[in-house]
Formats: C-alpha cells, structure tokens, sequence
C-alpha cells in the first residue's frame, strides 16, 4: 500500500504541473480528492490494514493527501493569476498597454508642409473638381483639341458614363484632370479680380503606371497676378519655396521648356539632395532633379479669365507633391506611397 500511495502521488504531482486551465484543475483534484476520488479510496481501505502497519500507513496517507492539497491549490493561484482579467485583479506595478496612434500619411505631411510655406507668403488656398471638364483642363489652358501637348495628358475619360450628366458646348467631355493649374488658372482666375496669389492642391489622373508614375498622383500650382510681376519673381519665389520644403540649401535652375499656358516657359530643378549635386544614380549623373514647370502666363490664358493681359502680368508653376516627399525621404520607387503598407508607412 506504501507503493501505491507513492506512485498516485507521483502521477498527481506530474499531472498538475502538465495542467493549464484551471477547469481541467478543478477535474483532476476531483479525480483524486472527491468523495470517490482515486486518493479518497485508498484511505478508506487503511482500516483495514494490519494494526501494527496502521499507524505507518496512516501517517504517510495523511502526509499525501496534504502535499497532494497543497500542490492543487498552489497550481490553482498560478493559473488564478494568469487568466485573472483586470477587473478581478489590478498590478499597478505592470507596465501599460500603448494604445497604438496613428500618424499623418508622407504626402499629406509634404502637403501640408506646402501649404504652410505658400501661406507663409501670402498664398490662398483653393480647391476643384477632380472629375473636370475638356475646357478646363485643356482648351481655357490654350491647349485646344488635337494639340500635341495632350499626348502626354492621357487620361480616364467619362463621357457616356452612366449616373455622370454629360456636360455640353464649349466644357466638352469630362474627364479626371490631369493637372491642377485647371484649378489655379482660369477657374479660380475666372472668379476673382487681380491682383491674385493662389495656390490649388490635389489628385490628378494620367495613363502611367511605373516606378516613377502612379495612374493617380498629387498636384500643387500656384499663381502670382499682379502689375509688374516678372520672371525674377517667380525665380525668386521658387527658389524660397524649395529650400524650405527639402529643408536643404538647395539650388534651384531653370531650363527653358514648353507648355502652351505659359510664355516664356520653364522647368525647374533643384540640386540632387541624395549626392549635393556630384551627380548619383536617382539623378541619373547629372546632379539635378526636376521638379515641375513655370512661367509667365500666356496672353491666351488672361483672356479665357477675361483679364487684361496689358494691365496685369502673372506667373504659374507647377510641380508633383510625392517628388519632393521622395527627395525628402529618400524613397526610390513611388508605388510605396500607395500600397498602405504600415512597416513601409510606419518609418515617417
Ligand atoms: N501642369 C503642368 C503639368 O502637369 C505643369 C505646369 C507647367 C504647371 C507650367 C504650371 C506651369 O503652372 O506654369 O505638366
């Protein structure tokens, strides 16, 4: 019987110790304490030990059954303690959970950096319709149809779409813009008297998909109307624009360019951040990195606003929001930005 006791024991120990649910603790303590528990049933049979055995018996039966207690009860806290939620049981001493917080996506941080440098000097905010009309985008612009400029403004077009009212004459087809100077020149120009300093933000649409190009990217435009503006202006306001922007002292140049709104036209560039202008992959060795198109205003374009182009000169510039954001943080394939993905998005 001595053995017996010795062996249950050991089993029980071993069982406990196995044991992570308190309910399947409650059962197994059952097996062995409760009124037909396997312990239970031996103790009964000591009365029918030998007398002189008896007391030994009896000791040690005794000195089981309390160990065998015990360790029910020690495992039955641990796992008390484990599974207890908080309103049962408090530690103060544990550190907190961190609720997890959000931040604002790179484009919108470089949007809002943009706006803040524009206002800075003046510069009203304006919005548009994302769906636009052809005389917006292209013919107020003085890019009328079948001009070549729209090869490269490929874009969704909506005409005969269901639910979307067509709209006729001179406003032509509607379509998803393929720029924001829609916004900043003529629609905005249209509605207000000079002098004028505005700036448009926004999505704009076009048929390119590479590691350059998204179908749908972010667009800023500004305008600057008034008496005696003049190229220097512009150079000048660009110039301040980007070195707060990139938050480098950058270097801005200006290569004569094309876009029929504008006359004389311009691209800007600024120097490579990623090599300070020695020339790198991202710039493709020439030490510059484009960033968008200016000018001064195209008589054609006063005159859509019905402005006096004798009277009032302007300029216009143009450029995409996720270049300076990759510049910023150096990221090499635009894509990134729109794939939602918290370990990519998590860094800025
Ligand atoms: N809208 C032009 C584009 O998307 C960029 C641009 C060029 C904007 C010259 C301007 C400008 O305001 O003056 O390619």
């Amino acid at each position: 019987m001595k053995e017996q006791l010795e062996q249950l024991k050991n089993k029980v120990l071993e069982e406990i110790k196995k044991i992570q649910d308190p309910k399947l603790l409650g059962n197994l303590e059952k097996e062995y304490l409760g009124r037909k528990g396997k312990l239970t049933k031996i103790l009964r049979k000591i009365k029918d030990v030998s007398a002189e055995l008896r007391p030994v018996v009896g000791k040690l039966a005794n000195e089981i059954k309390k160990d065998v207690s015990a360790a029910f009860q020690e495992a039955e806290i641990k796992l008390k303690t484990r599974y207890q939620n908080s309103s049962e049981f408090f530690d103060p001493t544990l550190p907190g959970i961190v609720p997890p917080s959000g931040h604002l996506h790179p484009i919108t941080q470089m949007l809002e950096r943009i706006w803040e440098v524009f206002r800075s000097m003046n510069y009203d905010l304006v919005l548009g319709p994302e769906i636009e009309n052809d005389y917006y985008n292209f013919q107020a612009l003085n890019v009328p149809p079948d001009h070549p400029a729209r090869d490269m403004h490929d874009t969704f077009y909506l005409k005969g779409a269901r639910g979307v009212k067509r709209e006729r004459g001179k406003y032509g087809d509607l379509l998803l813009r393929t720029h924001t100077s829609s916004i900043s020149q003529v629609r905005t120009m249209e509605k207000r008297k000079p002098p004028i300093r505005i700036m448009a933000t926004g999505k704009c649409y076009r048929r390119d998909d590479d590691i350059s190009h998204t179908p749908m990217f972010h667009q800023f435009d500004g305008i600057a109307i008034d008496h005696n503006i003049t190229f220097a202006d512009l150079k000048g306001t660009l110039h301040y624009a980007m070195r707060e922007l990139l938050e480098e002292e950058v270097k801005v140049r200006f290569r004569i360019s094309y876009f029929p709104f504008v006359e004389p036209g311009a691209e800007f560039d600024v120097t490579c951040t990623i090599c300070g202008g020695r020339g790198c992959p991202t710039c493709k060795g020439t030490g510059w990195l484009e960033m968008g198109g200016c000018g001064i205003i195209h008589p054609n374009v006063m005159k859509a606003a019905k402005y006096d182009s004798k009277k009032w000169k302007g300029f216009a510039f143009g450029f995409g929001v996720e270049r300076p954001a990759m510049v910023k943080h150096r990221i090499s394939d635009i894509r990134a930005l729109f794939e939602n993905d918290l370990r990519f998005l998590n860094q800025f």
